[in-house]
């Protein structure tokens, strides 16, 4: 039985009074912590905050971002294992904003998959398809490529290891939410690719995200292959991002 997660990816946005709240919140407000993962994703400079909040909750830290690089001359760059140093569990690694924005290829996201899991966190590797993409019939060929990347730099039993959120760039942050038909199809095909190379497909945690509201989340995780959420938006307003892990 996989474990279900639900991570918020708060971006760029916070402050230290944001922090001190939202945590806050989020840890009184939560049910069934037991049968649901929670985690929450603050920008690299909350992080050291966010963990002391923490303390005591079974609410787990994540970064947004890891470098690819160990140590050394890299200005600006934050390491893995500076992470696990200020209390992260998860880094989130290929997000489609540092993809597009940051030209971050899949070579350079298969190794920050890979440091990051050889330090000790779990990563959480973000795929997914442009609306072109998809209007041409190539979802599963550009998903397969992405995770290819990664099985490349971390082998299939790694990849099994870390966690898939699958989303869709059109879903994101546009309130355009794919249907559960067409998120569990792709999380079909993400684990059976899994499959073919690894024994660990079963357990591997897959995450939706793309516009995951208070609204849409029950349906989407009833899928059977849709292990939780990856929630951007959603996950800045306390009360919804409780709505959505309580749906878990
Ligand atoms: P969204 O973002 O929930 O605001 O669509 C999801 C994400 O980018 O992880």
């Amino acid at each position: 039985m996989r474990r279900r997660l639900v991570a918020g990816n708060w971006k760029l946005h916070g402050s230290k009074t944001m922090v001190n709240s939202l945590v806050s919140d989020v840890i009184n407000g939560l049910e069934n912590e037991a049968r649901t993962e929670v985690a929450i994703c603050p920008p690299f400079v909350y992080l050291q905050q966010a963990d002391s909040l923490l303390t005591g909750s079974a609410v787990r830290l994540g970064a947004q971002n890891v470098s690819a690089e160990i140590e050394g001359a890299y200005t600006g760059e934050v390491s893995a294992a500076m992470l696990l140093d200020v209390g992260c569990t998860y880094a989130i690694v290929g997000h489609s904003e540092r993809r597009a924005l940051y030209a971050e290829d899949d070579d350079m996201v298969g190794r920050k998959f890979h440091v990051a899991q050889q330090a000790g966190l779990t990563p959480i590797l973000c795929v997914g398809e442009t609306l072109e993409e998809r209007n041409s019939g190539a979802t599963e060929a550009v998903v397969a490529s992405q995770l290819k990347a990664v099985i490349a730099a971390a082998g299939a039993d790694g990849l099994a290891k870390g966690v898939i959120a699958y989303e869709p760039i059109w879903a994101i942050g546009t309130g355009k939410t794919a249907t559960p038909q067409q998120a569990q199809e792709v999380h079909e095909f993400i684990r059976e690719l899994i499959r073919q190379h690894s024994s660990l497909a079963d357990q591997c945690r897959i995450l939706y995200g793309g516009s995951v509201k208070p609204d849409n989340a029950a349906e989407l995780f009833a899928m059977p292959d849709i292990d939780g959420g990856l929630i951007g938006g959603a996950s800045l307003k306390a009360g919804d991002f409780l709505v959505i892990c309580n749906a878990a």
